[in-house]
């Protein structure tokens, strides 16, 4: 069987009590996790710490990631959170999330910023494009492709094609020597097989029905 990742980008929900009760809910729910699995969890900043701990002590098979990293190294950048900072809670981070390149108009050269900073920290960047030709900075290996028309659609209605996901896959695997590539945009336990069956996807990153643990578990198990 094929590596297949799932990761969870709970972008800004979930407070103290609300990740607590996730994990009771998905630890009970979470039994039979395939081997070649690998769970990702993206947590807001401040929660990282939490979820560390509660991963640790429930030696739980769940990595960590940020949604974002700075685009600045360690220094006098308020509000920042750096390579150096996260490299003691995450493995992964995200990097160039559609709601980040729109609403906080993230450019491409922050981005290879942000994957330069990350590499040197020894955290595995995440790039998100939404289009076939994106620029994929040098030393990516992981690429989520998700269109930013597919994001949260009702009932997950308007996710992406298939057949045009395997299409712009297998494009940015063969052109730009990417390892990994994923798909994002409304997964639901109802369409994951549509994904994870594609040669050419390794998982999934999964927004909305990632804060419900137990539609997050489905999704991992119907895969
Ligand atoms: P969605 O979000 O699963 O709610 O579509 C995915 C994402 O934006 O990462």
């Amino acid at each position: 069987m094929k590596k297949q990742f799932f990761i969870a980008n709970w972008k800004s929900h979930q407070n103290v009590k609300e990740t607590k009760e996730w994990f009771d809910t998905f630890l009970m729910h979470a039994s039979d996790i395939q081997q070649d699995s690998e769970i990702i969890l993206c947590p807001p900043f401040p929660l990282l710490s939490l979820c560390h701990e509660l991963i640790h002590m429930r030696h739980l098979p769940i990595a960590l990631g940020s949604q974002t990293i700075s685009s600045f190294p360690e220094g006098s950048y308020t509000g920042e959170v750096s390579g150096k900072v996260l490299k003691d809670f995450v493995t992964y981070t995200l990097i160039g999330h559609s709601e980040r390149r729109r609403f906080l108009h993230e450019t491409d050269e922050m981005i290879a910023s942000q994957v330069q900073l990350a590499l040197a920290s020894n955290i595995t960047p995440i790039l998100l494009v939404g289009k076939k030709d994106a620029i994929i900075p040098k030393g990516v290996s992981f690429v989520i492709y998700e269109p930013p028309s597919a994001i949260s659609t009702s009932s997950g209605m308007h996710a992406e094609d298939p057949e045009e996901v395997e299409a712009i896959a297998s494009f940015l695997k063969h052109e730009n020597g990417v390892l990994y590539v994923l798909y994002g945009g409304s997964v639901s336990p109802e369409n994951i097989q549509d994904y994870t069956r594609l040669p050419s996807i390794h998982g999934v990153i999964v927004g909305k029905e990632s804060l419900d643990p137990q539609a997050f578990s489905k999704i991992i198990q119907h895969a």
